[in-house]
């Protein structure tokens, strides 16, 4: 995929999947901005690519730094194309199992992480009405967006799937079909990812019973999720607006 001269921000691109998207953008000859809020993170990527990135410390629930990093990012490199939000914005009790969740904790982590979503998309679309070129936003959704949990293949096991993240990842897919739409006749447009799970030294009877479910290779590495994102940011999906790709070697068919 070609996305040469295209300046793209990876918010998260200091995670397991932003970085993966750094890695495949800087391959694509794209102009690359890694915002996240973990300094030592983005020492890291910094590291690794040098020059190639543009790395800054965001925190993406800060509307006044979204404005900033999109008006740096603009001076550095002339434009702003497009963008990718792999924020994943959560509090330390974050993953309890459902009858332990409590009131405060489940609104405190499905605002911060809907919010974080929520404001980058209408800032960016907000960037867009006064660009002079076609400006594609990426958000991270979840097949729990899309599927109820196979609850089956955590038992035994102290983790589990969320219950905000259920609530946070479907809404994401219809704030995105909301944004789309008001924002019809500018040149934004956005659209989601929903991976399934991304490997992670995950303990192997749960890799197991997760792979049972899949096609061919069981649960992705984040690699195996960037293909959809760099076709989502090009021109090739000019008149892809509001919709979702799943990305789980079936999983959520099988
Ligand atoms: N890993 C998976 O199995 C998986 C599967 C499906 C979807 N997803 C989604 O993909 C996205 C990325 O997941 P990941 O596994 O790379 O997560 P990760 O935790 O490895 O990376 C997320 C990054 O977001 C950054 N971040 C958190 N809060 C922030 C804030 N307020 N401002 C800026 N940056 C912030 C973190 O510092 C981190 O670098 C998430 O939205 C996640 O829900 C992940």
């Amino acid at each position: 995929m070609n996305l040469n001269n295209k300046t793209i921000i990876v918010v998260g691109g200091a995670g397991r999947i932003g970085r993966a998207i750094v890695g495949a953008l800087v391959q694509a000859d794209a102009n690359v901005v890694v915002a996240d809020v973990d300094e030592s993170g983005l020492d890291s990527v910094a590291a690794e690519y040098g020059a190639r990135v543009m790395c800054q410390t965001l925190d993406v629930s800060d509307a006044t730094a979204i404005r900033q990093l999109l008006s740096d990012a603009e001076q550095r490199f002339g434009s702003v194309d497009g963008a990718v939000n792999t924020a994943y914005p959560r509090n330390a009790r974050y993953g309890a199992k459902f009858y332990e969740v409590t009131y405060d904790d489940f609104c405190e982590n499905v605002s911060r992480h809907v919010g974080a979503y929520f404001l980058f998309m209408q800032q960016c679309a907000q960037y867009a009405l006064h660009s002079k070129q076609p400006f594609s936003l990426v958000n991270f959704s979840s097949i729990y967006g899309v599927m109820a949990p196979r609850f089956d293949v955590y038992e035994g096991l102290p983790m589990t799937m969320p219950v905000e993240y259920a609530a946070v990842k479907a809404g994401l897919q219809h704030l995105t079909s909301y944004a789309t739409a008001y924002t019809k006749g500018t040149r934004f447009r956005v659209n989601c990812v929903s991976p399934g799970g991304i490997l992670a030294g995950q303990n192997p009877d749960f890799l197991a019973r997760y792979n049972a479910h899949c096609r061919e290779k069981g649960m992705l590495d984040a690699e195996d999720i960037v293909g959809s994102v760099l076709y989502l940011l090009s021109s090739d999906s000019a008149y892809v607006c509001g919709q979702n790709i799943v990305i789980d070697d079936g999983f959520s068919v099988g």
